[in-house]
């Protein structure tokens, strides 16, 4: 008996070894990630667009193209837009505008002139659509944002600052 379990303990590893042998086959020929249905990269050509083709409705090309005066704000002024604008104020504007608005922040220190106080009549008289073309793509000193702010968060921005008196 146990001269008999002693032998089938030693056939137990070739039995293993056997196993393998159509699991590596069987595994060569499906369930392989690069055979598969979808449209892989560059496999489709991409739709060809007439030349000039531009967005006839939204898109930062009609925004660029369009006169400030022309651009209205298409947020209202309600509290989640608000607070948007607050917390995107925090990222993209507070270091040169400062916390309080009044063109202190660390960073704009270095510029010359200094960062506008937004909370002055010059700027609160202009109308929206006019700051969110100088912010957006660049006034005198100022820095083009609009590939690093989304177009969003300027508008909520500027709900933001005139909201802070
Ligand atoms: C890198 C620093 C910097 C950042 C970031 C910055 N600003 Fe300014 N901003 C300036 C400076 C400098 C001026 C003054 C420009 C000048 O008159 O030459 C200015 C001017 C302005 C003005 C007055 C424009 C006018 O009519 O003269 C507004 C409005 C303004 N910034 C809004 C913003 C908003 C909103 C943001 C964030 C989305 C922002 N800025 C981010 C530096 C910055």
């Amino acid at each position: 008996m146990i001269r008999r379990t002693k032998s089938l303990l030693r056939i137990v590893p070739v039995y293993f070894f056997l196993a393998w042998i159509p699991l590596v086959y069987m595994g060569c020929d499906y369930a392989r990630m690069k055979d598969q249905e979808s449209i892989r990269t560059y496999e489709a050509e991409p739709p060809e667009m007439p030349a000039g083709t531009i967005p006839i409705s939204g898109g930062s090309e009609v925004l660029k193209n369009s006169k400030p005066e022309d651009l209205h704000n298409p947020l209202s002024g309600k509290q989640e837009v608000l607070e948007r604008g607050r917390l995107a104020y925090g990222y993209f504007c507070i270091m040169c505008h400062g916390q309080n608005l009044d063109g202190n922040g660390t960073v704009g220190q270095s510029f010359a002139p200094l960062p506008t106080n937004l909370k002055i009549p010059y700027v609160r008289q202009q109308g929206d659509g006019r700051l969110f073309y100088k912010i957006s793509y660049g006034y005198k000193r100022h820095p083009a944002l609009a590939s690093t702010v989304s177009e969003e968060d300027r508008w909520a921005i500027l709900h933001y600052i005139r909201s802070v008196k």
